[in-house]
């Protein structure tokens, strides 16, 4: 007789659901917040500004996937009302009120510190219990320490344009 792949967990399954639709929670509200920024930011390198930002928004819709389908494999339904996103979200959303490039930026920084604690504590809690989730987790978290140095990067580059010489 098989196993089945739910058989390998060695945690509760219905607890690590819930870790999971809080991360596909913070997944879509990251994917709008990156989505809606690329639109509306405004500034000096805007486009080099509004690459980033799509590519990361394309990245966080592609976990929002890896994370429904891990659901949907351990029993589970993904959350299926926007609403509860805000409810279930370990980051929260941050609208880009000020769309000038360097606070939107500053905002995705934040976010993407707040992801990395958020999957840093997933692959912790699945250590050793579920391979497969442990694995998932592992995958998101080295995206998002990416996502976080890229914005750095830019900011960084941002900051020595803004910086008037001789002063
Ligand atoms: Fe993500
Ligand atoms: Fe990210």
């Amino acid at each position: 007789m098989g196993t089945k792949g739910i058989e390998i967990v060695d945690m509760d399954v219905k607890q690590l659901i819930q870790l999971l639709n809080k991360a596909f929670s913070d997944e879509w509200l990251a994917y709008y917040q990156y989505w809606i920024g690329a639109k509306v930011v405004k500034g000096p390198m805007k486009d080099a500004v509004i690459a980033e930002l799509t590519q990361h928004a394309s990245d966080e819709l592609r976990h929002a996937d890896m994370l429904a389908t891990r659901i949907i494999q351990l029993g589970g339904i993904p959350v299926s009302k926007p609403e509860e996103w805000y409810k279930l979200s370990n980051c929260g959303y941050d609208a880009p009120d000020n769309p000038f490039v360097t606070s939107i930026l500053d905002q995705n920084i934040a976010g993407e510190q707040c992801a990395i604690a958020t999957y840093k504590a997933l692959v912790n809690a699945t250590m050793g219990k579920d391979p497969v989730t442990y694995n998932i987790a592992l995958q998101i978290l080295q995206d998002e320490v990416e996502h976080e140095e890229d914005l750095q990067a830019e900011l960084e580059d941002l900051q020595t344009l803004l910086t008037v010489p001789g002063k």
